[in-house]
């Protein structure tokens, strides 16, 4: 089958303003939306900029906007879209080249909320146990992959990038709900901030948007009782 692709470019080097550029290529209606990238710029445009890596919705690394939502690029196939076929760089993020973004922020956000195991207690001989319900308890956002969907689709952040964002939310209820670590309440603090859980609006986007199938806005919703109630 003819696919059309329409791919929304910005060289800062010479472009004052992003345009449109259309791309006429054969694809197989199984053929994801990240081997149509790699046919414009291994066979037609080699300037092409974009991210990606493990091509197996994994690395997190090619999220964009395709015919108007987030998505992995590797994991959306052309029959699942209609035509033409649009792609352009993720919102809310400051374009550095075609469809790559500036993520400084994105992962100032993930850092703020001390993404790891933290427990102060002497070591241990071997692992720390947990048992299987306590593990289930933050089993649904060890999925992350970090690629951002849900923070891109997040109004509260396009109307306030220093909002902390869901992926970084998600991440941080990784830790505050697992049993083994003791820095719980420092996250909630953390969190607790102008620029933390408050922003949220409950409106969604983030959970639909999510290519794991991460429940984000449950997340969200359990990290501002937690700050409430006490409920972990
Ligand atoms: Fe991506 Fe989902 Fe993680 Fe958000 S929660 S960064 S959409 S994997
Ligand atoms: Fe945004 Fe998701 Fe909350 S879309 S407002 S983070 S529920
Ligand atoms: Fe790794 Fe798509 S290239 S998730």
């Amino acid at each position: 089958m003819q696919v059309t692709l329409r791919i929304r470019r910005y060289n800062p080097e010479h472009d004052r303003e992003p345009h449109w550029e259309e791309y006429r290529l054969q694809a197989d209606p199984t053929d994801r939306v990240l081997d149509l990238l790699n046919r414009v710029k291994w066979e037609v445009d080699g300037t092409l900029a974009y991210r990606r890596s493990c091509a197996h919705g994994v690395c997190g690394s090619d999220a964009m906007i395709i015919n108007g939502k987030a998505r992995l690029a590797c994991k959306t196939l052309v029959k699942e879209l209609s035509q033409p076929i649009t792609v352009e760089p993720m919102r809310g993020f400051r374009v550095k080249k075609d469809l790559i973004v500036d993520f400084t922020g994105f992962f100032a956000a993930y850092r703020s909320i001390k993404p790891y195991l933290i427990n102060n207690d002497p070591e241990p001989e071997r692992e720390r146990l947990q048992s299987p319900h306590d593990r289930e308890r933050f089993d649904d956002t060890t999925k992350c992959i970090l690629c951002g969907c849900c923070t891109t689709s997040c109004p509260s952040f396009w109307a306030n990038p220093d909002y902390v964002g869901p992926a970084a939310i998600v991440n941080a209820h990784r830790f505050i709900f697992d049993s083994r670590d003791q820095a719980a309440d420092e996250r909630l603090r953390i969190l607790n901030s102008r620029d933390g859980v408050w922003r949220c609006r409950t409106i969604f986007n983030c959970t639909e948007a999510c290519p794991r199938g991460i429940e984000v806005t449950r997340a969200i919703q359990e990290v501002k009782r937690a700050i409430l109630l006490g409920q972990r």
